[in-house]
């Protein structure tokens, strides 16, 4: 058999698509109802273009930034995603060490399938991500476990009232993890408890979570300019525009569509961070000249764990960077904190 050669991130979907139980690659793989969102997430970058500068003069690409207090290599972070021993057998630890090499944060998901102990305990820098449970003591006992083992801060996932609907995992009947796997973080006196969303949360919980941890408060899942600034107004340390990787609310927009209203919102108040549809470097170049600090990457971390473990990943991550860095050059830009929105061509009418 010969190995194909995996090139770009695209690459890394095929092959993950192989090696995956079908059952699980479409859990990866999926959105919500018809996956409008999903597709639009990717294909809405593919309708900007870039209109680069020449002759500037410019040094070698400056790729690092200020991640809300973590000092990160690039602007581009793991995104939590649930589930990475469905991936690899390692899951999320092969996962952290291969964010700690990269010099980046990663998120880890409350849903983690390897407890938040020991993915700190792989030396990166570690953000935790939190639905709030409508058991508070137990949501608090959480909270204490992720900052005792080391996470820098909280990020808050506000777009899931209820679970979305996945049809692909509804045709396959797949609800509920094989044995042996559980979502570690969950324990509670030898029990797992099964993660419960509830539409009830509100800005007032926010407040609570804030009164209960000292590290600093991320909400994810932003899309409403108006909803940015009541996170500023509520002391959020930033915000993730994000429409979950079009897993929650179908027909949301690309959330690349979202982010100019919400970066005028917040008016440089607090960092805008951004996910879904990052597969190119040409994307991330997109995304922070209108205004995103960094970006997160979801699916593409996980097709990196399914070919080859904390390797994988780390190729994932290198192509990325090599790709980003390698689009700053031919735009004319010698660091990524100095991109504005005058670099691409924008569809008219869409933003
Ligand atoms: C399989 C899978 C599981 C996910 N699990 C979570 C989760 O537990 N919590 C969360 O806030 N977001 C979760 N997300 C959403 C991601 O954090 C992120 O918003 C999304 O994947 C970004 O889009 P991308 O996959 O196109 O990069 C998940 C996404 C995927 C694909």
């Amino acid at each position: 058999m010969t190995v194909p050669k995996l090139l770009n991130v695209r690459d890394f979907q095929a092959a993950a698509a192989q090696i995956l139980d079908p059952v699980h690659a479409d859990y990866f793989a999926g959105g919500a109802r018809d996956e409008i969102t999903l597709a639009e997430n990717e294909t809405a970058f593919d309708r900007i273009s870039l209109l680069p500068r020449v002759l500037r003069g410019r040094p070698a690409p400056d790729l690092t930034v200020d991640l809300v207090g973590s000092p990160t290599s690039m602007p581009i972070f793991l995104s939590p995603t649930a589930f990475h021993r469905l991936a690899h057998p390692e899951g999320e630890a092969a996962t952290a060490r291969a964010a700690a090499a990269a010099g980046t944060v990663m998120i880890a998901a409350m849903a983690s399938t390897v407890a938040v102990e020991e993915v700190a305990a792989q030396g990166t820098a570690l953000w935790f991500q939190l639905y709030l449970q409508p058991d508070l003591a137990f949501t608090e006992s959480v909270i204490q476990r992720a900052a005792a083992a080391g996470c820098r801060a909280l990020v808050l996932t506000v777009d899931s009232a209820v679970f979305g609907s996945h049809e692909r995992d509804n045709r396959h009947d797949f609800h509920q993890l094989p044995d042996g796997l559980h979502c570690e973080n969950m324990r509670d006196a030898g029990e797992v408890r099964p993660i419960q969303m509830s539409p009830e949360f509100s800005w007032k919980h926010l407040r609570w979570l804030q009164s209960v941890t000292d590290l600093p408060v991320i909400l994810k899942g932003i899309l409403h300019p108006d909803d940015a600034i009541l996170a500023v107004e509520h002391g959020a340390a930033a915000v993730i525009v994000s429409n979950h990787g079009g897993r929650q609310l179908d027909t949301t927009p690309a959330s690349i569509r979202a982010l100019p209203a919400v970066v005028r919102a917040v008016g440089g108040r607090i960092p805008v961070l951004l996910d879904g549809g990052i597969r190119r470097g040409t994307d991330v170049v997109k995304a922070l000249a209108l205004g995103a600090t960094a970006v997160g990457v979801g699916r593409p971390v996980v097709w990196g764990l399914a070919v080859d473990g904390g390797k994988g990943v780390s190729a994932v991550l290198e192509i990325l960077r090599a790709e980003l860095e390698h689009t700053l050059l031919l735009c004319g830009y010698g660091s990524v904190r100095e991109l504005v929105a005058g670099l691409l061509l924008l569809p008219p009418g869409e933003y």
